[in-house]
């Protein structure tokens, strides 16, 4: 995938169709470590062993008339080479934790792209869940959460045009501080 942040839309939007109500995205990136932590936790349905094992396959989905299931694969594929490190962890009923590693310096590491936009289209999509993301670079941290948002909006929809832009800057003021690398 050309960006990390349309992977990280990918994985949510696999969080929400297993019926997640929240989605947690954390993404850490510990310089004097040469590295990035990437993950995606949800509340969904999670999967059983044999279907863990079948995941990193782009030949496995569950999606109707599809042949190929490409999200995790290519998640797995920039772990892989950018000398990192790809975990899943998931059962029936427990949710679902994937999260990779990767060499922060490493030429293959697909950029971020537009976090921001990417969180508004899926917060846009999935209204009635809740998302929460957490930003570090080294020590400085950024946190945005829709639970918060949303208590203070007093029944105003999350699908508002102002809110969704207002959410939009929150975030991109959030990464651009963190001065994230990628
Ligand atoms: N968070 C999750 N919870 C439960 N099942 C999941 C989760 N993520 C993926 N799966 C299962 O793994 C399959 C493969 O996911 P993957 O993202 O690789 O491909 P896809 O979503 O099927 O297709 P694509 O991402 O290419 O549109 C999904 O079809 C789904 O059955
Ligand atoms: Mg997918």
């Amino acid at each position: 995938m050309p960006e990390l942040s349309l992977n990280i839309l990918d994985l949510c939007e696999n969080s929400f169709s297993a019926g997640a109500s929240l989605v947690k995205i954390s993404i850490r990136e510990l310089t004097l470590e040469d590295k990035l932590y990437l993950s995606i936790i949800d509340n969904g349905r999670g999967m059983d062993r044999s279907t863990v094992e079948k995941v990193s396959d782009p030949l496995y989905t569950t999606k109707e008339g599809k042949e190929w299931g490409l999200g995790i694969p290519f998640l797995k594929q920039t772990a892989d080479l950018c000398d990192g490190s790809f975990t899943i962890s998931s059962a029936p009923d427990s949710g679902t934790e994937i999260t990779i590693t990767a060499r922060l310096s490493h030429i293959d590491l697909p950029p971020l792209g537009d976090l921001a936009k990417t969180i508004e289209v899926i917060i846009s999509g999935h209204p009635d869940k809740d998302l929460l993301l957490a930003l570090q670079r080294d020590s400085n941290t950024y946190e945005f959460s829709t639970g918060i948002i949303r208590s203070e909006l007093e029944g105003v929809s999350l699908t508002d045009p102002d809110v969704l832009s207002f959410i939009e800057r929150d975030i991109e003021d959030g990464v651009r501080k963190l001065e994230l690398k990628k």
